[in-house]
């Protein structure tokens, strides 16, 4: 009897708190709606689970209707992920979040960089791009690279934040390693001795530029629900 009261109390208390999530759904009083500009599910899973605790609730372009995409033709990394965060704040009428990354080689001249995705062709496979690399980089003696990474929110008004991290490492003669995806097997991380792809995904994740971007944003969440809620009110 008692259980059976408990659980009516829940049941009602979920109904007539509806802005409220928690583990078992998703509720928190004055959630916060954040579309993650991207159908990647792996990108929205790690987002959610970077942001657990927080007043948020976490969706991708997935859960809209069909949305067209923005063509990412910036220079930089900063310019790609502010321009996918604008443009899906303001279709969607809702803060949006977006990321661009992508390795610079010192040798071939800061290539692939914002190229990173299509470097060895639109469709190319990740091993194509890796055999492409390693065959630029024969007898190049200077094999310094940097892996960068910019995070930006925006809200529909178009006020953007952004957050930048990167991660030094050189490419190796070979590949190596079977964890992780694009140039991971290639980047040679002279820290831990190994190629990202060596690494586990919790151990790359404390050391590579994404992981390390995404904490800077997780560190000052509060205030940007703050931004958040003030842009929001103020449109
Ligand atoms: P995007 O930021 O997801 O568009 O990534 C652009 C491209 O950069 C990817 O397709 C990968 O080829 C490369 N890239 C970005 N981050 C990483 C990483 O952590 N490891 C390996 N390759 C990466």
């Amino acid at each position: 009897m008692f259980c059976f009261l408990l659980q009516y109390a829940v049941f009602y208390f979920t109904l007539t708190h509806a802005d409220i999530q928690c583990s078992w759904g998703v509720v928190m009083k004055n959630s916060v709606t954040i579309v993650i500009a991207s159908r990647n599910i792996g990108k929205k899973a790690e987002i959610k689970n970077l942001l657990s605790g927080f007043p948020v609730i976490i969706k991708n372009l997935d859960d809209f209707a069909e949305i067209v995409s923005v063509e990412e033709d910036g220079e930089t990394f900063i310019e790609n992920a502010c321009k996918k965060a604008k443009f899906t704040a303001r279709l969607l009428g809702l803060p949006a979040l977006a990321d661009d990354s992508g390795l610079l080689v010192d040798a071939l001249g800061g290539a692939p960089g914002v190229r990173s995705a299509r470097y060895a062709g639109e469709n190319a496979s990740d091993e194509q791009k890796c055999s492409k690399l390693i065959k630029e980089m024969e007898a190049k003696s200077n094999r310094r690279a940097v892996f960068k990474c910019a995070i930006s929110i925006a809200v529909p008004n178009g006020c953007v934040q952004t957050y930048e991290a990167e991660c030094e490492g050189r490419i190796s003669e070979n590949p190596a390693g079977c964890h992780g995806f694009g140039y991971d097997s290639v980047f040679f991380y002279p820290p831990l001795e190994k190629t990202f792809a060596q690494l586990t995904m919790e151990e790359k994740g404390l050391v590579s530029h994404r992981g390390k971007a995404l904490k800077k944003f997780r560190n000052e969440f509060d205030k940007v629900l703050s931004w958040i809620r003030q842009n929001m009110t103020t449109q």
